[in-house]
């Protein structure tokens, strides 16, 4: 399907009347950050930079965006204020407050054990840092599979003390009822299906999922139902390749994978693990960017041996 941006472009070429009216519809809704010589009427397609070196602010609207031009999102987690500063600094275009906080942050095994006040906590901490990514929080286990009013309460709740912008739930038909009344009270949801950790008893391994064929089709069907229900996008983890392709090829909302393959319409990985700060967990899906495990406990250990052996503070630190 080709894009709105698409028709805009061609109609630039042709430099007609409705192009002038697409462009300018389209340069208002992203609050008219295009530079454009109207005189010149010569803003063609190269002169305008890919949407995520220009947007201000990332929103659920700029993601569909990205998608249709065919721009890659890049996503990671993130739990306190620092990391989440760098983060956006750096230009992440989604930041999950993910309840992997339960492992990286407060080592617990599963995500189970983390509550929605700590998730609450998390994420107010990350909304203080962050200027332009779209931050997303996950729903903990226990605050949304019992009813759909507990999933809008729990949701309600985030949106009003933290400040983020959306929220994540896992599942897929058992929780539509909750997304559409989610989306009722205006509150962005997005999706997670595949390896589903807070399901991890009900499963009992973390191995690829929806390899068989029964499995497979009831992702795809899942998958649809989360889209009809009016998710803005869906996390798909650990499944075949060919699987995340077909899905994201499916649907029109953005399909970010972690370990879904390269085809999906972006990536996220828990920062922690890209970091090289945690050691034990190496699935085949995940790249280490920095060995800060080894960076952090050489300088601690630097730091031991200055103080043991009086070489810090030297004269310029002290007053
Ligand atoms: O909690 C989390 O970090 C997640 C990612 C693995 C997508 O849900």
């Amino acid at each position: 399907m080709a894009s709105d941006w698409d028709a805009c472009f061609q109609d630039w070429e042709r430099c007609d009347k409705k192009s002038v009216w697409w462009f300018r519809k389209r340069n208002n809704r992203f609050g008219g950050l295009f530079s454009i010589n109207y005189k010149l009427c010569r803003p063609l397609k190269y002169e305008i930079m890919a949407l995520h070196e220009i947007v201000r602010r990332v929103t659920t609207h700029v993601l569909h965006e990205m998608k249709l031009k065919g721009e890659k999102i890049a996503m990671l987690t993130a739990y306190d204020y620092s990391m989440a500063r760098i983060l956006d600094e750096a230009g992440i275009d989604i930041i999950l407050v993910g309840d992997s906080a339960s492992n990286v942050m407060a080592g617990h095994d599963t995500t189970l054990p983390i509550t929605l006040e700590q998730m609450i906590n998390h994420a107010g901490s990350v909304v203080r840092a962050v200027s332009r990514a779209l931050i997303v929080v996950d729903l903990p286990f226990g605050t949304y599979q019992g009813n759909s009013k507990e999933a809008l309460t729990s949701s309600i709740r985030i949106m009003k003390e933290t400040g983020a912008h959306a929220v994540k739930m896992e599942g897929g038909q058992e929780i539509q009822e909750s997304v559409v009344r989610i989306l009722s009270a205006g509150i962005p949801v997005m999706g997670h299906l595949g390896l589903t950790p807070q399901s991890i008893h009900k499963f009992g391994t973390y191995v690829v999922r929806a390899r068989e064929e029964k499995e497979a089709e009831k992702l795809v069907e899942d998958a649809h139902i989360l889209e009809e229900a009016g998710c803005f996008g869906l996390v798909l983890e650990k499944i075949p390749a060919s699987l995340g392709k077909k899905v994201a090829k499916e649907l029109k909302i953005p399909v970010i994978g972690i370990g879904a393959g390269p085809d999906v319409d972006g990536q996220v990985l828990v920062l922690h693990d890209m970091l090289g700060i945690t050691q034990e967990f190496s699935p085949r899906f995940l790249r280490r960017y920095h060995n800060l495990h080894a960076e952090i406990k050489g300088a601690v250990q630097n730091y031991i041996q200055d103080v043991r052996t009086l070489q810090f503070p030297d004269d310029k630190e002290q007053y």
